[in-house]
């Protein structure tokens, strides 16, 4: 590993790490010379991902953690503690789709959506926080989303959830400043790949051909850049934000979405 990473010397808890966003986070995070704690509900991608990492050359480990349980993200944290001594870094990243509108949602699905979207970030961070508050330094990373920002139709609960995660971010920001522990929120747009393409299907709305390419491009002409997001483009802003480079940065609420919550 270079020696002028980033984030080298830190530790980083990443939730939902074996796809996607957060998959791209623990390479770009390994990249820039942190240890990783690889975090998932499957244990089998969770373990890819730690050996790709280790294989870049940096410290990582698996973990299966349901991080709707507070008693498994506190398991997560001590474990994280028992094997890089410390935790600089949570980045609250794991999520499901939530579609629906408010007439026609069951109540269970709500509250699944609810817990694994917004009570989840909870649970980690009240997890990470004593050992954060002792330590006095830490950044607290929660992925949010595009539609905390704007109405999208179909997705209800999902949105009631992300509109959560950034609500709860300013206010852990403003009650854990003066602990000089940072919480900061991403607001991705519509990045491809699993979470989009099974949102779509259970929306209704995949494409009749089945070429979600197609659709990509169309959906892309809606977005200022004119194109969709890579998992990279989010990675990215997390480094910034678990680097000392934000260090005065908190209560932020990062959109990374092409300028398209701006259009
Ligand atoms: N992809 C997008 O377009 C997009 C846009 C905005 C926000 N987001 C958000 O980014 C995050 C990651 O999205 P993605 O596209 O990488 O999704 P993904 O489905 O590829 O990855 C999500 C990961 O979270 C894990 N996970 C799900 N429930 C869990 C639980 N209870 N405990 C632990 N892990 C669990 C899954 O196993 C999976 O590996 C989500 O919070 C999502 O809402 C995604």
């Amino acid at each position: 590993m270079s020696t002028r990473g980033r984030l080298e010397g830190k530790t980083a808890i990443i939730t939902g790490a074996g796809s996607g966003l957060g998959l791209a986070s623990a390479v770009r995070f390994a990249e820039e010379g942190a240890s990783v704690a690889v975090v998932d509900l499957d244990l089998a991608a969770a373990e890819a991902v730690a050996d790709k990492l280790t294989a870049l050359g940096a410290r990582a480990f698996a973990l299966r953690v349901d991080v709707t349980s507070g008693a498994a993200c506190d398991d997560m944290v001590a474990q994280t503690i028992g094997r890089f001594g410390h935790v600089d870094v949570l980045f609250s990243n794991a999520g499901i789709t939530g579609n629906g509108s408010a007439d026609d949602i069951t109540e269970d699905h709500w509250d699944r959506v609810i817990a694994v979207n917004l009570k989840s970030v909870w649970l980690c961070a009240k997890a990470v926080l004593p050992h954060m508050i002792e330590r006095r330094s830490g950044s607290i990373i929660n992925q949010a989303s595009m539609a905390a920002l704007i109405g999208i139709n179909g997705i209800f609960p999902y949105t009631a959830a992300k509109g959560g995660v950034t609500a709860m971010t300013k206010q852990m920001a403003v009650t854990y400043g003066p602990d000089n522990i940072r919480v900061n929120a991403i607001c991705p747009g519509t990045v491809p790949g699993p979470f989009v393409y099974k949102s779509r299907a259970e929306r209704g709305d995949a494409p009749v051909d089945g070429n979600e390419e197609i659709k990509n491009n169309e959906i892309a002409q809606r977005f200022p850049l004119r194109r969709l997001g890579k998992p990279e483009d989010i990675a990215n802003m997390a480094v910034y934000l678990a680097s000392d480079e934000s260090n005065w940065t908190t209560g932020g609420i990062f959109a990374v979405d092409g300028g398209r919550s701006a259009a």
